[in-house]
C-alpha cells in the first residue's frame, strides 16, 4: 500500500459484521460475543442506541462512569472551550491551569485533610499510584521495609500487573500469574455468606480484626498500606456493617499503615455523598477515584492524599526525590476541564440528593421484585450503586448451580429487553446515572423485572 494512501473506512453499519470484528479485542470473550455483537452508536441521558438503532436504558451508566448523563450540553460547552484553548500540556515539564483548578476543587471537596492530587486517566493507574506513594512515603520517613499490601478476595483494583496484583479476582488474576509480590489477601466483609460461619452483628467483626493479626503474622514493619473499597464490587456488591471501615482505620493508625481507599466507583456521588468516605464517615489516607468524574467525557482518574503524607515530598531536592511516578497524559487538559464541570453539575443540581433519593425508590424495587419471584436472597449497596443476589431458595441462601448462570441469564434477557445492567452468575447490579428520575428508574426496574420473569419461564420449561 502506498504510505500516502488512506484506507477508506467501513461503514458504521458493518461495525458489527465478524469479519470486521476480528480486528479488534472487546473486554468480552470474543468468539461468544462476536455471534450478538453490541456496538453503541449514540447515546443521550440516560439512554444509548446501538449502531442497528435499537434503544437501551443505561441503568450502569455505562460502566459507573456516565454521572451527570449522556449528551450533557454543559460538560459539551466546556470541553469545546477547552478544546479551543489548550488541548496537551507538557507533562514532564510542568502542568496546566485547568489541572490546578480542579486539584485545588477536589481538595475543597474532598473530606478530612486529603488536599493533594495526582491525575491520570484510568482507575489502575491511580491505584497502582496510590501502591507507590505508600511505599515511598514509608521509604521517606524513615521505613524502607513497609512495602506490602493488603488487599481484599473478590476486589478488584484494575487490570495494570500491581493493581492487578493487588485484586482479588481468580478468574481475571490466574491466568497473568505470576503476579507481583508484595501482596497478601485476606476475607471481605461478605455477611451473606461470611466466611467465618458466623453472623452480624454476633460476629465480633471478624473480617476485620483478622486484619489486625495478619499484620502481625506478616510482620508489621513490612507492611505499608490497606487498600479497600468502601464498597466491594466485584464480589456482588458488598456493603460492609458500620463497624467495618472504623475498625480499618484503627488497624491502620496503630501499625503506621496507609488506608488506601479505592473510590473508582463508590466516589463523585454513587452512594448519595461526593465520596463513600463520607457515607461511611470514615477517612482514608490516600483516595482514589474515576469512571463518575469525568462523566465519560474524557478520561480522568485522580489519587488525592492528606497533607501530612504530601509534605513528606516536598523536601530538598538533595535528599528528596519528591513523588517518583508519572504518565503521558497526566493532568490532561481537556480531561480536567470536563472534571471541573462534572463536579460543578453535580453540586449545583445537588445529584447527591438525587442519588440518595432515588437509592430509595431501587431499593424498594428491588424487594417487590425479591417478594414477587422468591429468587432474591440479598439487595445490598447504597444510593446508585446497588444489588441483588440470586438464590435458588432465600430461606436457606442455597445458590442457583453455578453452571445455571442464573445472573449471567437475567442479565443477557435484560440487554435483549433493552436495558443495559451488571450481571454476573450469581448476582446482578444496577449503578444509573446520578441525574435518573424515578420514571426513568421504574422504566428500568419494570425490563429487570420482565427479564426476571422470562429466565425463570426459560428453566422451568
Ligand atoms: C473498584 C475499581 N477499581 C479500579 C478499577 C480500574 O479502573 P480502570 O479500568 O479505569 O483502570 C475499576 C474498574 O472497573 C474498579 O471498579
Amino acid at each position: 500500500m502506498s504510505a500516502t494512501l488512506v484506507p477508506d473506512l467501513i461503514s458504521e453499519a458493518q461495525t458489527t459484521e465478524e469479519q470486521f470484528l476480528r480486528h479488534i479485542f472487546v473486554r468480552d470473550q470474543m468468539a461468544e460475543w462476536s455471534k450478538s455483537p453490541l456496538v453503541m452508536a449514540r447515546a443521550d441521558g440516560v439512554f444509548y442506541w446501538d449502531v442497528t438503532g435499537k434503544r437501551y436504558l443505561d441503568a450502569l451508566s455505562g460502566i459507573y462512569v456516565v454521572s451527570v448523563g449522556h449528551n450533557n450540553r454543559r460538560i459539551l460547552d466546556a470541553l469545546r472551550r477547552q478544546l479551543e484553548r489548550l488541548c496537551f500540556s507538557p507533562p514532564m515539564h510542568g502542568t496546566n491551569p485547568v489541572a490546578v483548578q480542579l486539584a485545588n476543587l477536589l481538595a475543597e471537596l474532598a473530606p478530612g485533610d486529603l488536599s493533594t492530587v495526582k491525575f491520570q486517566c484510568g482507575g489502575a493507574e491511580v491505584t497502582e499510584a496510590a501502591i507507590k506513594l505508600a511505599r515511598q512515603y514509608h521509604r521517606l520517613t524513615g521505613h524502607p521495609g513497609k512495602y506490602k499490601v493488603i488487599s481484599r478476595y473478590l476486589s478488584w483494583h484494575g487490570s495494570t500487573l500491581g493493581a492487578l496484583s493487588a485484586s482479588g479476582l481468580k478468574s481475571r488474576k490466574t491466568v497473568n500469574e505470576p503476579l507481583a509480590p508484595g501482596f497478601v489477601h485476606v476475607f471481605p466483609p461478605t455477611c451473606y455468606r461470611c466466611p467465618f460461619g458466623k453472623e452480624y452483628p454476633r460476629c465480633d467483626m471478624t473480617c476485620a480484626t483478622l486484619i489486625g493479626q495478619v499484620i502481625e503474622m506478616e510482620d508489621p514493619d513490612t507492611v505499608a498500606a490497606l487498600m479497600v473499597e468502601p464498597i466491594g464490587h466485584t464480589g456482588g456488591i458488598i456493603d460492609p456493617p458500620p463497624e467495618y471501615l472504623p475498625l480499618l482505620r484503627d488497624i491502620c493508625d496503630r501499625y503506621n499503615i496507609l488506608l488506601i481507599f479505592d473510590e473508582i466507583i463508590t466516589g463523585i456521588g454513587r452512594t448519595g455523598q461526593l465520596f463513600a468516605a463520607e457515607t461511611f464517615g470514615v477517612t482514608p489516607d490516600v483516595l482514589c477515584t474515576a469512571k463518575g468524574l469525568s462523566g465519560g467525557y474524557a478520561p480522568l482518574s485522580a489519587m488525592i492524599c492528606t497533607k501530612s503524607i504530601a509534605d513528606v515530598f516536598w523536601g530538598p531536592i538533595a535528599t528528596n526525590p519528591g513523588f517518583v511516578e508519572g504518565h503521558t497524559f497526566e493532568g490532561n487538559p481537556l480531561s480536567c476541564a470536563v472534571g471541573i464541570e462534572v463536579l460543578r453539575e453535580i453540586l449545583e443540581r445537588d445529584l447527591c440528593s438525587n442519588a440518595r433519593r432515588q437509592g430509595e425508590v431501587l431499593r424498594a424495587g428491588f424487594e417487590r421484585l425479591a417478594k414477587k419471584y422468591g429468587v432474591i436472597g440479598d439487595i445490598r449497596g447504597k444510593g446508585l450503586l446497588q444489588g441483588i443476589e440470586f438464590v435458588r431458595n432465600p430461606a436457606t441462601k442455597e445458590p442457583f448451580p453455578t453452571e445455571t448462570a442464573f445472573g449471567v441469564r437475567v442479565g443477557r434477557r435484560a440487554l435483549a429487553n433493552g436495558l443495559l445492567c451488571r450481571f454476573d452468575p450469581h448476582w446482578v447490579a444496577f449503578g444509573p446515572p446520578l441525574i435518573v428520575t424515578t420514571e426513568q428508574l421504574e422504566e428500568m426496574l419494570a425490563v429487570l423485572d420482565r427479564s426476571l420473569g422470562e429466565t425463570l419461564d426459560e428453566l422451568s420449561s
